[in-house]
């Protein structure tokens, strides 16, 4: 018992609010003797490849009572099936800033206390694909606050947020360029969730319209006025509330297009109906030609009968 009151080899301990820190070693391992009285437990700057499964449960025969856990900035690459067994009363769970590249579909099990998890800066693309299936609302049931940034993230990496009972959605500076009518479903039916956006690459064209709608309908985005266009180049940089509804309505933009193709049959159709009254006419109106013909010519012939007495120089001292 008294052995493991002291504080780990290259640790600092904080009794009084139940905190050790391991900072900034070289160690590829976690520390094997964190004291029982620990609550929250901060390994950082370490050097830790993988968590293997129950990391924290085999702590030299000590049962751990942390709530807190931060692991971040430590290279973390592999999590593993049941890497968190052990840890029952674990609220928050940090693992921002790692190198995430395997996460088990059992990486999570057991943390049925969770209420925040950090995962910013920290997805490698092999690792976003698995995450969806990581997070399952059947263990992490009691998750209100998931942090997401940083991860060039092109879509909402949870299959199902009803499964959840997320206040908090934080998925600031990722690749996202819009999120479709699915998922905007998905958030109105999850009153309770607050999103974050900004520092997404959106793209302002009419396949935005739901999404769009849901920004001004709904204040479930905490910083919609920070959301910018990043595409078409026309409206790069424009906030996405400041579009009119216009801009993103697909109909409006398809009707202009049929419009368009209507408009062109017509033209033919009249063209076409044109062409065959004349077709159809063609002795009537080579008669009429001939009418006007000999018409005009009678005329000229009248002019030319006048212009001749006009020019006669004989009359015009006459008239002078
Ligand atoms: C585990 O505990 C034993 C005593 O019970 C101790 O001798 C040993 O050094 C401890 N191991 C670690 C890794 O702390
Ligand atoms: C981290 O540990 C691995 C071995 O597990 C080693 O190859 C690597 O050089 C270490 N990196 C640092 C920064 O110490
Ligand atoms: C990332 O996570 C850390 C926790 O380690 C948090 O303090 C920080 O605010 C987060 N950064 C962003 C951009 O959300
Ligand atoms: C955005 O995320 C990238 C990693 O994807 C990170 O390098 C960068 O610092 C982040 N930018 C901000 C403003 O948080
Ligand atoms: C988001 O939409 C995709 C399909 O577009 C779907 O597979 C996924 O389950 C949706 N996620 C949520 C949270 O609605
Ligand atoms: C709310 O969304 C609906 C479509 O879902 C739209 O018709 C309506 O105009 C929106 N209301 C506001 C105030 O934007």
């Amino acid at each position: 018992e008294c052995f493991f009151d002291e504080c780990p080899l290259s640790c600092i301990c904080a009794r009084d609010s139940g905190t050790v820190t391991c900072r900034d070693n070289e160690d590829t391992e976690l520390p094997g003797d964190i004291p029982a009285w620990a609550t929250t437990l901060i390994l950082r700057g370490n050097n830790i490849s993988t968590l293997p499964g129950g990391a924290f449960s085999s702590n030299n025969g000590t049962k751990l009572k942390l709530t807190t856990l931060s692991l971040s900035h430590n290279g973390i690459m592999v999590i593993e099936a049941d890497a968190f067994t052990g840890l029952p009363r674990l609220r928050l769970l940090d693992l921002s800033h790692n190198r995430l590249v395997y996460i088990s579909d059992r990486a999570f099990h057991s943390l049925q206390e969770l209420r925040s998890l950090y995962l910013n800066d920290s997805l490698l693309a092999l690792a976003v694909a698995q995450l969806s299936n990581a997070l399952h609302g059947d263990i992490l049931c009691n998750l209100h606050r998931l942090e997401l940034s940083g991860n060039r993230l092109k879509t909402i990496p949870i299959s199902r947020l009803d499964a959840f009972n997320l206040h908090t959605l934080v998925l600031t500076n990722n690749s996202i360029e819009n999120i479709g009518k699915e998922n905007v479903s998905s958030l109105y039916r999850q009153k309770q969730v607050r999103v974050y956006l900004s520092l997404n690459p959106f793209r302002c064209n009419c396949e935005l319209e739901s999404f769009y709608f849901w920004l001004k309908n709904s204040s479930q985005c905490v910083d919609a006025a920070r959301l910018l266009c990043a595409e078409p180049d026309a409206k790069k940089g424009i906030p996405i509330e400041r579009l009119r509804s216009e801009d993103v309505d697909c109909l409006n933009e398809n009707l202009e297009a049929v419009s368009y193709v209507f408009l062109g049959i017509v033209l033919a159709l009249i063209g076409i109906v044109f062409l065959m009254v004349l077709y159809l006419n063609r002795r009537g109106i080579k008669r009429w030609l001939n009418n006007i013909r000999d018409a005009c010519r009678d005329q000229m012939e009248v002019y030319h009968y006048r212009y001749e007495q006009d020019s006669d120089p004989r009359l015009a001292n006459v008239a002078v």
